[in-house]
């Protein structure tokens, strides 16, 4: 049975595109397609603080899978987030509505850093759990894992929610280089972990979340970021999945962001995939790059965007098509079917 079902997704676009193998349409997803844009998850979620129900399992499964039911997508994304394994090992970090991640006790010296625990699998068991429930209801369709990357991570951390400038991010990353260090490198270890344990229990990809990266230089990310993202990269180059990573704003990092051991590079709705892929180098497939504002638009607006985002995407070696960044709650779900359906019928060959 796991098998068979492992032979599926190594023959699911998704993933054939993630390696650069011809596929018979282009695959397509959308960041947070799970989430506040439809009615059933609204209705679900009626009550239920968000790390609650990322604990529950049957709730995850139910929620991974309705924009897969609802919109014919190529791939599901865990219903979980960045902070999670945070959390999980001991951190008192909550999920604002509205606002994100606000941590009670920021991380902010070497005592602090210290005290930020080694993550074990046994932490996370439910992640474990849920993604075992999910994959057996999602059949086909493969399930892509993901965790936050240590500069993203390190940021909440570090301002205790979010921040527009990272001010005290950068404060701690120039002006305390060690500790920052063992910042970083405790959270890639962390990383590593988690997703090591979403493998383990059955994910077809996985995605490293940096969103946040873009608001470093490239000089500065190759220096204090580059090495953690890699080691999470690297570490899991004989698990046999395929690998994204993803920033925002990332235009000057692209190369760079290639370098840390993706397959796949995301791309924000800055940068044509044709010049990306330049960037990147010619042996990496791309992810990307819509607009979510673009959704707002009238339908011939966004028709003639996904024309040239497939058009501009055959540049790479695969094309995974998605958002350049997530799905605005206002975003009205029917629209997004309505992508899903174009994406296929356009690439079909
Ligand atoms: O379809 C999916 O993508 C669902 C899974 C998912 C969530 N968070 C669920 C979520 C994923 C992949 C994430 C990752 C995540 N979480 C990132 C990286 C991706 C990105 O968007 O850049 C980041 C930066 C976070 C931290 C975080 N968690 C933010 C900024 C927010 C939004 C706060 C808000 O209310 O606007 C969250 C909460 C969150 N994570 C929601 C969802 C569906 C909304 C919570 C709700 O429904 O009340």
């Amino acid at each position: 049975m796991g098998s068979m079902t492992t032979t599926t997704h190594t023959d699911s676009a998704l993933v054939r595109a993630a390696r650069g193998i011809d596929t018979p349409h282009t695959p397509v997803w959308f960041m947070r397609q799970a989430g506040r844009s439809l009615p059933e998850y609204r209705e679900l979620r009626a009550g239920i603080g968000m790390l609650d129900t990322i604990r529950r399992p049957d709730l995850v499964a139910e929620i991974t899978l309705q924009p897969v039911r609802r919109h014919g997508v190529d791939a599901a994304i865990l219903f979980s987030d960045i902070v999670v394994p945070v959390a999980a090992a001991g951190v008192d970090v909550d999920i604002v509505a509205g606002t994100g991640p606000v941590v009670a006790e920021p991380i902010r010296s070497a005592q602090d850093v210290a005290a930020l625990r080694r993550l074990d699998p046994s932490d996370v068991s439910y992640v474990d759990e849920a993604v075992r429930l999910t994959t057996a209801e999602l059949g086909d369709t493969p399930l892509i894992g993901f965790a936050g990357a240590p500069f993203t991570l390190a940021s909440y951390l570090i301002e205790g929610g979010p921040s527009r400038t990272h001010a005290k991010t950068k404060a701690l990353m120039y002006g305390d280089p060690d500790t920052w260090h063992a910042l970083c490198a405790r959270l890639a270890e962390n990383a590593l972990t988690f997703l090591r344990v979403q493998i383990g229990a059955g994910v077809a990809a996985v995605q490293l979340f940096d969103s946040w990266a873009g608001a470093l230089s490239e000089a500065d990310y190759r220096r204090y970021v580059l090495p953690h993202s890699t080691a999470v990269l690297t570490g899991l180059a004989e698990a046999g999945v395929p690998r994204i990573h993803f920033g925002v704003g990332t235009a000057e990092l692209l190369g760079a962001m290639g370098e840390a051991g993706a397959d796949v590079v995301g791309v924000d709705w800055r940068t044509p995939l044709d010049v990306a892929t330049r960037r990147i180098g010619p042996d990496k497939a791309v992810q990307g790059n819509l607009d979510p504002t673009t959704l707002l638009a009238p339908w011939e607006v966004i028709e003639a965007e996904v024309r040239r985002i497939l058009d501009q995407g055959r540049a790479a070696p695969g094309h995974i098509f998605n958002l350049g960044h997530g799905v605005l709650p206002e975003i009205d779900p029917t629209v997004l079917t309505r992508v899903t359906e174009l994406v296929h019928t356009l690439s079909a060959r």
